[in-house]
């Protein structure tokens, strides 16, 4: 029995019946979704669609809370939002991100995310006699996978552009706060030409979401 925590967040919706642009990034964590289910007979889909619920932003009461060393009844309340998000990162084999590049980074919605996830004696700790390094990941074991879609080009890790990604660059630098040992990206690129560059790069992405779901489920 594997999970997969599925977080979406572009702003425009999924429907696959629809010719206007739809989501790419929705397009393929649905591809990867499906192709991941046909080859792994178990599987619990825990599904978080950040734009249609949006996480609530962190405020000083959620920090005073979460530093706390004896939280009161209504500081549980608090966090109670965030237990429940960590605790479907915590129940996840592979967490699976589908996101489009807004301004060169993640959505604010997925960003709000990652802040109420990321929580200290949570998913790390803190201690100074550990020096200059003084933060741990507590969960370990999982595997992150980054389904992309931007306008522009050549920013996959590797390429020329890479360093104006804060996309890419951001989420795997948080992968060992969420317990992430391996990191995949996957991207499709030129939406914003919508030339042949754009069809073929779209067609590449959905065939590396396919593999790698494949890869991924055991059967390659
Ligand atoms: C608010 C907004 C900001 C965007 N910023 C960028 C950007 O900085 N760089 C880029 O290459 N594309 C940018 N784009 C284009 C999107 O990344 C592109 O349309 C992508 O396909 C969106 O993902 P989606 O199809 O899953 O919604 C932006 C689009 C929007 C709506």
């Amino acid at each position: 029995m594997k999970t997969i925590l599925y977080i979406s967040c572009s702003a425009r919706q999924y429907h696959p019946d629809q010719s206007e642009h739809i989501s790419i990034s929705r397009e393929l964590g649905e591809v990867f979704l499906k192709e991941f289910k046909s080859g792994y007979g178990q599987l619990e889909v825990i599904h978080r669609d950040l734009s249609v619920q949006p996480p609530s932003f962190i405020t000083t009461d959620f920090l005073a809370a979460t530093f706390s060393d004896d939280v009161s009844e209504e500081q549980q309340k608090v966090l109670a939002e965030s237990d429940a998000l960590i605790q479907e990162v915590v129940d996840a084999d592979v967490i699976v991100i589908s996101s489009p590049m807004y301004n060169y980074g993640m959505p604010a919605v997925l960003k709000a995310w990652f802040d109420q996830v990321i929580r200290i004696g949570k998913t790390f700790t803190f201690d100074l006699a550990r020096g200059d390094k003084p933060l741990e990941p507590i969960l370990s074991g999982k595997q992150l996978v980054l389904l992309a879609s931007w306008g522009e080009f050549n920013f996959k890790k590797g390429d020329p552009l890479y360093s104006m990604n804060h996309l890419t660059s951001h989420i795997e630098q948080l992968c060992p706060y969420l317990g992430a040992e391996q990191f995949f990206e996957i991207a499709s690129e030129y939406q914003e030409f919508g030339d042949e560059r754009h069809v073929q790069s779209k067609a590449q992405a959905f065939d590396e979401a396919k593999a790698l779901a494949r890869k991924l489920a055991g059967n390659e």
